[in-house]
């Protein structure tokens, strides 16, 4: 939390600063904080450059504003108000910011603008590339480590560009990032939480880490039990059936603590101990209207629970009992999608014959990680399921059929 107070100071005093640009520079204190980056700023920007959304080029100080320019290049991408994927980036994380037009270093008589990076100190610029910390490398994996600042065509921003998707070994060869990085989203394409990437520390899910169990939880995970009265038994409600989602399982894909909580890196920070002793539950994106509710403890409009289309995905959290298939699904087919109920009735088809890659012929489960991961898997003897078209084709049993 610290270093994004500190990031953001600049910003947050700004407004001291756009009036210091305003006015007499030599008449302003000395002591006034640096002007913010961001913001349409009149005195700063329309004089010599920008424009009147930001301070920085385009326009370059010969008004020049195509992005093949070296003054240009890729500012206006780094410096884009609402990232989804990335924290926030400011000038003074390239530059020393001028806190006023006549500050030592500004206007130096070279015409171009000293490159100074702070936060990643150890990034370098050599006039056309940057050895950068945010871009990675290729010890981690990235095939774009080094980026031309002039080329703005998004291929050096794409997943792959600043590390691998994983990274090589040591690094775990696991395709579930959110799993182990709560930076992620169920389905790793989006991001849960952008300001916590490229922001220089790298969040692992360290929930069975040291320290992590101090306050709840036990050797083996830091989930309860314990919960933070000291509570075991699971039904009691703060326990409840944390330990039936933990872990590695046989028929279901691994469920991370990130799939239902915004997960602290450390004990600090801020939105992890606000105070109640409550736990704030938040369902990530398999669940998009999920809800937890405390008072009856239940979750309700439940993915996981199920829109395998056996009950209206409503679960109590502290009613422990196995979960059968047929609590997520009616194995009559009935209320399910298509022709479920067609097969299953009157062909008296067996779910693997559509389904093969997570069940087989003795329906047991043989790819737990395909199995409630938010994605319907079809895979039949002979054919293909078309699912933007809904349609079958080339099955053996019948001709091209609209599911
Ligand atoms: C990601 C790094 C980065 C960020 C962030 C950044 N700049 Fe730059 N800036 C550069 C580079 C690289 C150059 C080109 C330097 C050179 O010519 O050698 C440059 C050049 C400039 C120039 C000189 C343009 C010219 O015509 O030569 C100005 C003015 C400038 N930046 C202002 C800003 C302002 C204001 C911000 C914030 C609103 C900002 N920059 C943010 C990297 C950055
Ligand atoms: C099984 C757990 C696990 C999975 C799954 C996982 N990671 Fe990691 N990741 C880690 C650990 C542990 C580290 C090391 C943390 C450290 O060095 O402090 C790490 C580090 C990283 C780093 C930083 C590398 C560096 O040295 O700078 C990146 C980038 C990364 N992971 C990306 C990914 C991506 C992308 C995925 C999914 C395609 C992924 N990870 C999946 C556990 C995992
Ligand atoms: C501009 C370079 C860049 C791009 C593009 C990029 N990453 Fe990263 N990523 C980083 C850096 C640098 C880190 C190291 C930790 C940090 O600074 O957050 C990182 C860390 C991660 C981590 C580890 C968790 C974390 O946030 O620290 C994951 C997971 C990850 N990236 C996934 C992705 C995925 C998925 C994509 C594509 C959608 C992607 N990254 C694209 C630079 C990038
Ligand atoms: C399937 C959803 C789910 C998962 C996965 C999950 N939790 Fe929870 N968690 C809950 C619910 C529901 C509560 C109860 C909130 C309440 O009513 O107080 C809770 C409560 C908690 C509490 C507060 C306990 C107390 O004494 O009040 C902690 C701490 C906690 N969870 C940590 C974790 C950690 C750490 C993980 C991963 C190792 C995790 N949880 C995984 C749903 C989940
Ligand atoms: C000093 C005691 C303490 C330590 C150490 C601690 N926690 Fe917690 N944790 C709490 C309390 C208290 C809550 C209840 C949340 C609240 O009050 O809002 C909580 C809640 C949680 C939750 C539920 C989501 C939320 O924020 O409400 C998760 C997940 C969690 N902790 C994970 C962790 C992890 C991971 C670590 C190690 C990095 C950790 N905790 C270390 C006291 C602690
Ligand atoms: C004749 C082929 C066929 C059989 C037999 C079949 N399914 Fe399906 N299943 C499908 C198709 C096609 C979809 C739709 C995929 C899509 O939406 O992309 C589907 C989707 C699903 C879904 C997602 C929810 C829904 O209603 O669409 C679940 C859950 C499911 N099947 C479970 C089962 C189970 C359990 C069985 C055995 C009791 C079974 N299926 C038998 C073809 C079949
Ligand atoms: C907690 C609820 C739940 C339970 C219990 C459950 N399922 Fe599912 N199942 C789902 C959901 C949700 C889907 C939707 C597809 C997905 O996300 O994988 C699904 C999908 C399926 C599919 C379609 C293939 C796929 O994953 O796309 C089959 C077959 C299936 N389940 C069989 C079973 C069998 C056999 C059992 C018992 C061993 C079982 N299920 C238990 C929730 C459940």
């Amino acid at each position: 939390m610290g270093q994004f107070t500190k990031r953001y100071a600049p910003f947050l005093f700004g407004i001291a600063g756009l009036m210091s640009c305003l006015v007499d520079g030599n008449d302003a204190p000395s002591t006034d904080p640096p002007p913010p980056n961001r913001e349409p700023l009149a005195g700063c920007a329309a004089a010599c450059h920008g424009n009147d959304v930001s301070n920085a080029p385009p326009k370059s100080l010969s008004g020049v504003t195509e992005t093949t320019a070296v003054g240009v290049g890729a500012h206006a991408t780094h410096l884009s108000k609402a990232s989804t994927w990335h924290a926030p980036i400011l000038c003074a994380d390239c530059h020393v910011v001028p806190s006023e037009v006549n500050s030592p270093g500004h206007m130096d008589g070279d015409g171009k603008a000293e490159v100074k990076f702070s936060i990643r100190a150890a990034s370098t610029w050599n006039g056309t590339t940057c050895a950068s910390e945010c871009h990675g490398s290729t010890a981690v994996g990235g095939s774009a480590p080094t980026p031309t600042w002039t080329k703005v065509d998004g291929t050096q921003v794409t997943c792959g560009s600043c590390h691998g998707k994983p990274p090589p070994a040591p690094h775990p060869d696991d395709q579930d990032c959110a799993k182990c990085h709560p930076t992620m989203e169920n389905g790793n394409t989006s991001f849960r939480d952008p300001l916590s990437h490229v922001n220089g520390v790298v969040d692992v899910d360290n929930s069975v880490g040291a320290g992590c169990s101090s306050c709840h939880g036990s050797a083996t995970s830091s989930a309860p039990p314990k919960d933070l009265a000291g509570n075991t038994a699971n039904t009691s409600p703060r326990v409840g059936a944390h330990a039936k989602h933990q872990g590695p399982s046989d028929w279901h894909r691994e469920i991370a603590c990130s799939s239902c909580h915004l997960v602290p890196i450390t004990d600090a920070e801020l939105r992890h101990r606000d105070g109640d002793n409550i736990a704030e539950v938040k369902f990530d994106t398999l669940n998009p209207a999920g809800v937890y509710t405390r008072t009856t403890l239940t979750c309700s409009n439940n993915y996981c629970h199920s829109n395998g289309r056996g009950n209206t995905g409503t679960v109590v959290w502290n009613v422990p009992g196995a979960k059968e298939c047929t609590s997520c699904h009616p194995t009559s087919g009935t209320g399910m999608s298509g022709r479920h109920r067609l097969h299953i009735q009157g062909e008296d088809m067996t779910c693997n014959e559509c389904h093969g890659a997570v069940i087989n012929a003795q329906q047991k489960i043989i790819d737990a990680k395909l199995h409630i991961n938010g994605v319907h898997e079809i895979k039949m003897a002979n054919g293909t399921f078309d699912a933007t078209a809904r349609t079958c084709a080339n099955t053996g049993c019948h001709g091209t059929e609209r599911w």
